[in-house]
């Protein structure tokens, strides 16, 4: 059988390390905009690597020294006309929504311009990592457009309200010391680090502090379906899913691993 590692792409490399899933925008030449091709094929590989249970955490990065991703691909939302202009962003949304809701990490390790199309993919990570150099914006209203992948709804959730529309409305470029001061990128890679390497560090921490993959899932759908919920009704749903740890060989063997002064080996079961 063929794992969501072995498939060949054309826009895009998929690499593993151990549990860690990298993936690699792989377009230089255009700074890695997404085009369709390149979008069908990371809902193909995002799909894949949902269902691998020997990877438990994802990272996506941009190919090249210069770009993350420099947005979607302009030529292609040049020729939209309205009906295929909504297709478009719906088509965007659904792949951007497959990363949100994956049931595993998947952390955005930014790697110079990240911008339009490229920070809502980045938005719709669950964490940000970036190297000194990246540049972030939403440049869409310098086009005559406006974010279309969730960026108007994903970033005031992240940044606020305030902040967002700044962003959104001046189309200007933030480098990576600001996005991390207003919390839209969670780390940047240390001196001599790349992106990469400080996403692995992210998402492998040490065997003594080992996570359990089921409590990240249900983690991840806690916040997500209860950012959209009133808080009762999100906190309601928060005991549900604790409830349902309770009944998972993950819970007993972290509980057993600390009373018994071991690191935990979680199966994901
Ligand atoms: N879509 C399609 N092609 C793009 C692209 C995009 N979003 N961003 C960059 N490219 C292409 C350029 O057309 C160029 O291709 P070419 O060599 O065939 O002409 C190549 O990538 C290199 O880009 P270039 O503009 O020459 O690099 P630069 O260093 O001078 O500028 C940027 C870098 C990021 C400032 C500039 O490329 C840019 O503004 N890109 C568009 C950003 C944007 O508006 N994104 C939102 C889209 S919704």
């Amino acid at each position: 059988m063929t794992t969501a590692t072995e498939t060949s792409y054309k826009n895009l490399l998929l690499d593993r390390r151990d549990t860690t899933a990298i993936l690699t925008i792989n377009r230089p030449d255009k700074l890695n905009a997404l085009n369709n091709e390149t979008m069908a094929e990371l809902a193909c590989a995002l799909t894949g690597l949902e269902r691998d249970q020997e990877i438990r955490g994802i990272i996506i990065t941009g190919s090249g020294e210069k770009a993350f991703i420099a947005g979607a691909d302009i030529n292609e939302l040049a020729v939209l006309t309205p009906i295929a202009g909504s297709a478009h962003a719906r088509h965007g949304q659904a792949v951007l929504q497959q990363i949100e809701d994956m049931p595993k990490l998947v952390v955005a390790a930014i790697n110079g311009f990240c911008l339009g199309g490229g920070m809502e993919l980045a938005l719709a990570c669950h964490c940000r990592v970036a190297t000194p150099n990246a540049m972030l914006g939403l440049p869409e209203v310098t086009l005559g457009i406006i974010p279309g992948y969730g960026g108007t709804q994903r970033l005031p959730r992240i940044v606020g309200k305030g902040r967002a529309l700044e962003l959104i409305a001046t189309g200007k470029m933030i480098n990576a010391e600001e996005a991390h001061r207003i919390g839209l990128v969670n780390q940047i890679a240390g001196e001599g680090q790349s992106a990469v390497e400080a996403a692995l560090e992210l998402l492998n921490p040490p065997k003594s502090k080992a996570v359990g993959p089921v409590a990240v899932a249900m983690a991840i759908k806690a916040v997500n379906t209860g950012m959209s919920l009133p808080l009762s009704d999100a906190l309601d749903y928060e005991t549900q899913l604790f409830g349902l740890l309770a009944t998972t060989a993950d819970m007993k063997e972290g509980m057993t691993a600390f009373i018994e002064k071991r690191g935990a080996a979680f199966r994901g079961e």
